[in-house]
């Protein structure tokens, strides 16, 4: 499946450009992730807030667990990595942390500051089997960037 995110990120980019307050664009991001993309059912943040943990951010969906060690889950293992992690079955992760039995497939991409500081990570579940791809981490890498990373 190749999506199209033209018009989504035309829209964070005009909600968020003159925005320099990180929490106000991850939830700007996470509300137009969420509403405009198919196959996005839950969209949301992880913040590193020291220690090798992860606390949760803005985000949109059913809850999402609240604390997130390095050691665990896809989001600890892209913020231990800082790389994109593709998981096309859940099921077939070793140590998936299941936030709603519907999800079936995830993203999970590191968020780095514009010194390049990891300052956490967005998680992106859906309920369609192996839903993401390459096209997807490209685009979401580009946008993460142009908000995130960007000199302030
Ligand atoms: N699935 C994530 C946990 C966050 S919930 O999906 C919102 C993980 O394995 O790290």
């Amino acid at each position: 499946m190749t999506r199209n995110y033209t018009d989504c990120f035309a829209s964070i980019h005009a909600l968020t450009e003159s925005e320099t307050d990180t929490i106000a664009n991850m939830a700007t991001m996470a509300c137009e992730l969420f509403h405009r993309m198919d196959g996005f059912d839950w969209v949301g943040f992880y913040r590193d807030v020291g220690q090798e943990t992860l606390k949760i951010g803005p985000y949109q969906g059913g809850h999402g667990c609240l604390t997130i060690p390095f050691s665990r889950g896809v989001c600890g293992a892209a913020a231990t990595g800082r790389k994109t992690v593709i998981v096309p079955d859940v099921d077939k992760f070793e140590g998936h942390i299941a936030c709603a039995s519907s999800t079936r497939s995830e993203i999970v991409l590191p968020v780095l500051g514009p010194d390049g500081t990891l300052i956490g990570v967005l998680d992106i579940d859906s309920d369609t089997p192996d839903a993401f791809g390459q096209s997807d981490a490209d685009a979401l890498e580009h946008i993460l960037a142009r908000v995130f990373s960007r000199p302030t």
